[in-house]
């Protein structure tokens, strides 16, 4: 028995690996403290004001803002990885109606990668194209996943929208207004990477045993569908309808937390102060919302978000409203339907993860941490017949 394993003293442990620094990155920073994201440096502000989903994930993926020629050629990448595989579609339509956008995500990964040849996927070339067909084929998926819910005919992506568009016609079947898809757009920036969250270390913690972007992506998906991750943007849109229906919001609020469950959408593991990227879907908000509409999820999550961070304040925990909290009501006011909530959410940050996948590719270390060893030792085996 490892003599550390057991003697390591327990304050050395950091449940959840809270403040935690087990590696370095480039990719993006969260400035807990001021509030503040940067993607390879650039503060996000700014990408969500004058990049697209391209130039950004360019960006991320390959370390510095890409010139006309380099982003017209990734641009024609990503358009060449996306073409509906017929056999994946074909799986989809066996999957029942009720299963869930991500899960169908993950089965859709996992179908890709078996259509592969067996290749050798520590190979750059390879690992570079793997991630191109990745973020070209998952809205396809989860927009076939959408209408395989509806039990409604798959459609295919057109060569003459963009990226951000043909996720939005392949979900719907109609085009957005320029606004709406500008809109989508920045929520997918906004999305699209945010330091060692759980999934994006999930995708590194796989990806760093040598398997494929595949399985590596396929594993983040799983870690990204958990409530308290990229769930809770489906659930907070459950607990909105429930803050309606009350009648009182402040009661429903003060209920809510003072019989210990969690208002969606709050609360953040490394932010104590606003989520940026919360400002700006809130700005959308308002924007999109007419001084006339009586009742609108605007007032209602502004006095939810008013109520809990007053309960929040008198017990001195710095929890505020996180990318959760505005992003739902955002889309639905841009028509998209809330069981994609989560889906919106994997399109953007599956560029995240495999930005991740290249980063750790160039100087790779198996991630495996330590546990501290509390059970039984030595403990003798007693032959069946005597227990
Ligand atoms: C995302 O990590 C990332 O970067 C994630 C993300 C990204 O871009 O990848 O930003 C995206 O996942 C945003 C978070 C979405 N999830 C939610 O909105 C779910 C609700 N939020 C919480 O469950 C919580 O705030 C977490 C999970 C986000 C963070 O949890 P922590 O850091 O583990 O904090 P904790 O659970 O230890 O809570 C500390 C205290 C607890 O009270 P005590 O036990 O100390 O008395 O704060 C309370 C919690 O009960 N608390 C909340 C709360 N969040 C924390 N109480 C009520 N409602 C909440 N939302």
């Amino acid at each position: 028995m490892n003599k550390e394993a057991i003697s390591k003293p327990i304050s050395n442990i950091k449940r959840g690996m809270q403040d935690l620094i087990v590696d370095t990155t480039s990719v993006s920073w969260v400035d807990g403290i001021h509030g503040k994201l940067y993607y390879r440096g650039i503060d996000i502000q700014e990408l969500a004001h004058f990049s697209s989903f391209e130039e950004t994930a360019a960006l991320l993926l390959y370390g510095s803002l890409p010139n006309q020629d380099k982003l017209a050629q990734f641009r024609w990448e990503l358009q060449k990885w996306a073409h509906p595989q017929e056999k994946v579609l074909r799986i989809i339509q066996e999957l029942p109606q009720y299963a869930q956008p991500l899960t169908i995500l993950q089965t859709g990964l996992a179908a890709l990668a078996c259509l592969e040849r067996p290749y050798d996927n520590n190979n750059s070339a390879n690992i570079g194209e793997n991630i191109l067909q990745i973020i070209a084929q998952t809205p396809i998926i989860l927009a076939a996943a959408y209408r395989r819910h509806l039990n409604i005919p798959i459609l295919e992506p057109r060569n003459d929208l963009s990226f951000v568009e043909n996720f939005f016609y392949m979900i719907s079947g109609k085009i957005p207004s320029l606004r709406s898809a500008k809109i989508l757009e920045t929520a997918l920036i906004l999305q699209m990477d945010h330091g060692f969250n759980s999934s994006t270390f999930t995708a590194r913690a796989a990806s760093s045993t040598l398997t494929s972007c595949f399985s590596a992506i396929s594993a983040a998906v799983g870690a990204l569908s958990g409530p308290l991750h990229g769930g809770a943007s489906e659930l907070l849109f459950e607990m909105l309808e429930d803050a309606r229906a009350s009648n009182d919001v402040k009661e429903y609020v003060k209920n809510l937390l003072n019989t210990g469950k969690r208002v969606m959408g709050m609360g953040h593991r490394v932010y104590k102060t606003v989520d940026p990227r919360a400002l700006i879907f809130k700005k959308f908000l308002e924007e999109l919302t007419p001084k006339s509409e009586k009742n609108s999820d605007l007032e209602i999550l502004s006095i939810i978000e008013k109520e809990a961070s007053h309960f929040f304040k008198e017990k001195n925990k710095p929890i505020h409203a996180n990318v959760d909290f505005w992003s739902g009501a955002v889309y639905k006011k841009i028509n998209i339907p809330s069981r994609l909530y989560p889906a919106i959410f994997a399109a953007a940050r599956v560029v995240g993860w495999c930005a991740h996948i290249l980063e750790l590719r160039q100087d790779n270390r198996l991630y495996r941490p330590e546990a501290k060893y509390v059970g039984a030792i030595k403990v003798p085996y007693i032959p069946i017949q005597q227990r």
